[in-house]
């Protein structure tokens, strides 16, 4: 049987997890809904889409993977896989398509239906308010940029929370709030594409005090179990020296520690505030402390490490990320799984000491095909999974208080400024077709599940 060594090995690795351990698979609301259909709608990413040379293949999230109408086919290869909880973003735009007074009735009927057939199959809906699809009508009004986008965020929460909260199993607020700020306002690589420190400083703050404000209401409704979702990169120098030193500890400043330090300490790290500057909103001080207000657990997704070269050229950072040497995936990132285990560890002991941790989104792109058998062999994601996993069972033996681990994905989808180009899922997508194929690597899951 192909693929069987593979396989036998993620079942060795999982049966070293607690038996009450989660594991699940992650979506997002913007990568496989469709935003054509059921009055979703525009946000800054049908705009971004547009700008020439933003998306590699020049798609949207019109189409996607059609899983506004296949929802129900899609859940079933979740819960045939074996897995026992969902992660999904509910889509704002979706929800609040106008304005933020009118709700869609067709948008809450489909994510009625949606968490129906995730009870109904016995999974655990862990949800997030907002994985990126900021409504158009916010982006044109500073988006992220606006401190007001964190009181328009504290309305949208309540929204959810008010119809959907009894039904959900978890809720993070936010996913990835270094995407959110400093990968779309400096890096551009994101909606709303711009490359302007001051525009950093600022989505960098009113990322965490939307978070803050969307916990705040939360509490308020007596919803449970409440997280957040930090992307975390690990970082080397390229060098040496002390120069790449100092620059690598800047890159760890500004894309993990700017996030754990302010949701954990209720502060930022002092040479991120030095780069920012003058350009930190005024007041910010004031908020660190609904930012660090106490959580349930805390979600890490986890893909790749970086290599930090110094580089005079770069105006603000004096660095730049370069080619590794490591093993690399479809994406070109670095395939580098004791990265992982170095965030749970410095979560458990420097940030939340005791706090259930969840790996929230891992995975990695391939270039997978539908062969002539109809099979889709991916050996090379059942390593990335085998590789990652074993990582996390010897921090199981450290006492580290892992509860859960989420594959991203379930299913091929719009990946972003790649458009339908790189292909994460454990079940490949025919796009033409909207054909779903379990690959080798849902086969290895299920096999893997079922023996725990
Ligand atoms: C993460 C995102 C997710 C997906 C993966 C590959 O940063 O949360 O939507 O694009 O990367």
């Amino acid at each position: 049987m192909v693929g069987q060594g593979a396989e036998m090995s993620l079942t060795e690795i999982m049966s070293r997890f607690p038996s009450d351990m989660v594991f699940g698979v992650a979506t997002s609301s913007y990568q496989i809904e469709g935003t054509a259909h059921g009055g979703c709608g525009a946000s800054h990413w049908d705009s971004f889409a547009r700008q020439p040379g933003a998306i590699t293949d020049g798609s949207d999230g019109a189409a996607a993977c059609d899983h506004y109408n296949r929802y129900a086919e899609d859940l079933d290869l979740v819960a045939d896989g074996g897995f026992g909880a969902y992660r999904f973003p509910f889509s704002w735009p979706r929800l609040l398509p106008q304005s933020d007074k009118e709700v869609n009735a067709d948008g809450l009927a489909f994510y009625d239906r949606l968490l129906d057939a995730m009870l109904e199959r016995g999974l655990q809906p862990f949800a997030t308010l907002y994985h990126w699809d900021l409504p158009q009508r916010h982006a044109d009004n500073g988006g992220w940029q606006n401190r007001d986008v964190t009181g328009w965020f504290a309305d949208y929460t309540d929204l959810v929370i008010r119809h959907f909260g009894d039904r959900l199993a978890s809720v993070a607020p936010v996913n990835e709030p270094w995407c959110v700020s400093f990968l779309s306002h400096y890096w551009g690589h994101h909606a709303p594409g711009l490359c302007d420190l001051a525009a950093t400083a600022r989505s960098m703050h009113h990322v965490q005090l939307a978070h803050g404000r969307s916990i705040e209401v939360m509490r308020g409704h007596g919803q449970q179990n409440l997280g957040c979702v930090l992307n975390k990169e690990f970082a080397v120098p390229v060098d040496g020296s002390d120069l790449a030193a100092e620059k690598t500890y800047l890159f760890d400043g500004i894309y993990n520690r700017w996030f754990e330090e302010s949701t954990f300490r209720g502060r930022y790290p002092e040479e991120v505030l030095a780069l920012f500057g003058e350009h930190m909103p005024d007041g910010y001080e004031d908020d660190l402390g609904l930012i660090s207000a106490p959580l349930d657990w805390a979600g890490s997704n986890y893909y790749t490490r970086s290599v930090i070269a110094p580089d005079a050229g770069e105006p603000h950072l004096g660095f730049r990320c370069v080619r590794g040497d490591l093993p690399k995936t479809d994406m070109g990132w670095e395939i580098d799984p004791d990265g992982l285990a170095f965030f749970l560890r410095r979560m458990a002991r420097d940030y939340a000491p005791g706090l259930p941790l969840y790996v929230t989104e891992n995975g990695m792109a391939n270039a997978d095909m539908v062969n002539a058998a109809g099979e889709v062999q991916d050996p090379e994601r059942v390593a990335y999974f085998e590789g990652h996993l074993a990582a996390l069972a010897a921090l199981i033996d450290e006492d580290v208080p892992l509860k859960g681990y989420f594959a991203w994905s379930l299913l091929d989808n719009y990946e972003w400024a790649f458009g339908y180009s790189k292909r994460f899922g454990i079940v490949h997508v025919d796009y033409d077709s909207m054909v779903r194929t379990p690959k080798q690597s849902w086969h290895a899951w299920r096999a893997a599940l079922q023996a725990g």
